[in-house]
């Protein structure tokens, strides 16, 4: 497919990620499968385990899947394998990045009593360090893929569990458009779709401000959550402030959302903050984009901001504002680049 921005390179595998594959008869021994994912940006942040082996969240998350950026990845399940593979954008991938990907293997082979290892290969056509959680798109990616290449009909609640099993905010990449994604056990904690992609046109503009790699990723920072003694406050606060952005989501009431996205993406990083030891995820550029978002709100551009674990600045707003957004962002000293997108689909199977 073409892509929209010439800045985001296109994966080897060429697919259209607006189609669905008709499934096949599969032929006896076959083991093979591939899947289409979306990241998805959180509009209510998941930060903290209460389960950090299971990825049970300490507090439910919101999110909007990105239709414009995605991972196509390939689970091939080979007798002629002793260990599973792992080859990301070309480039094979060894130690703990294979490590977890087993895990999530293993987890397919136990339900399917499947005793084979697995070749898997994958491609994004979103560069790596650009604020965007890659393993939310790679493990949904995984998780439908795997599962189909091991003969497995799950239900999207299943695929949704197994996809968290490899990263929290994976099992949010499962189900379509708007999710949400609530605590509980390990058969309860999924995520479900709100709302489809077409339900309202909201951009998410992804504002550049360093391409570097973090040095504590999400992975460590839930488990130093606790270690602040603002996180209580947090997830005290978590379920009210979900229930008024679903609720301003499915009002399509901008004005109402933004300031709670906000809040809760500040919140989020004055725990990060605040921990032992401290997390600094932001940059000057990131500040300036702060103070910028609430000045083009007075001048009357209507957009609010929202910031992962790391200093790239994701800005919220509706279709018709995006080009005005984009121009305003570019101004701003530091600023790299900027990558766009709609809101996002399910994570599907593309061929089987
Ligand atoms: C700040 O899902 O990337 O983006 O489960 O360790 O893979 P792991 O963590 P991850 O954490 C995402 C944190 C966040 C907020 C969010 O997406 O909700």
């Amino acid at each position: 497919m073409p892509s929209l921005f010439s800045n985001i390179s296109q994966p080897a595998i060429h697919v259209d990620p607006d189609e669905q594959i008709e499934l096949r008869a599969r032929a006896a021994g076959e083991h093979r499968a591939t899947a289409l994912a979306h990241p998805n940006i959180a509009f209510i942040k998941y930060w903290g385990n209460t389960d950090h082996l299971q990825r049970l969240p300490a507090n439910p998350s919101l999110s909007m899947n990105l239709a414009d950026l995605y991972t196509v990845t390939t689970v091939a399940f080979e007798a002629a394998l002793t260990e599973d593979l792992l080859i990301i954008n070309g480039t094979s991938v060894t130690g703990p990045g294979l490590a977890r990907v087993t895990t999530s293997l293993d987890l397919i082979r136990t339900e399917a009593s499947l005793n084979l290892a697995a070749r898997v290969e994958s491609e994004s056509n979103f560069p790596v360090g650009s604020g965007i959680a890659s393993s939310a798109a790679a493990f949904a990616a995984l998780s439908v893929a795997g599962a189909a290449a091991a003969g497995l009909a799950l239900s999207e609640a299943a695929l949704s569990r197994l996809a968290r099993r490899g990263s929290g905010s994976a099992c949010r990449s499962v189900p379509a458009g708007y999710c949400q994604w609530l605590t509980g056990d390990d058969q309860t904690s999924v995520a479900a779709s709100l709302a489809g992609a077409d339900h309202w046109d909201l951009r998410d503009l992804v504002v550049i401000v360093s391409q570097e790699h973090k040095s504590v990723g999400s992975t460590g920072g839930h488990q130093i959550a606790d270690t602040s003694s603002l996180q209580p406050a947090r997830v005290a606060g978590a379920e009210s402030r979900l229930a008024a952005c679903r609720q301003a989501l499915l009002a399509r009431d901008l004005a109402a959302m933004g300031p709670v996205i906000e809040e809760d993406t500040i919140i989020m990083h004055a725990v990060m903050m605040s921990g032992h030891p401290p997390l600094y995820y932001w940059h000057p550029a990131t500040m300036a984009l702060i103070q910028a978002t609430q000045q083009w709100r007075q001048e009357g551009l209507p957009v609010y901001f929202t910031i992962d674990a790391g200093p790239n600045v994701h800005l919220i707003c509706e279709a018709q504002h995006a080009p005005a957004v984009e121009a305003a962002a570019r101004r701003i000293p530091g600023v790299q680049n900027v990558l766009t997108s709609r809101a996002g689909g399910p994570a599907r199977l593309i061929e089987f």
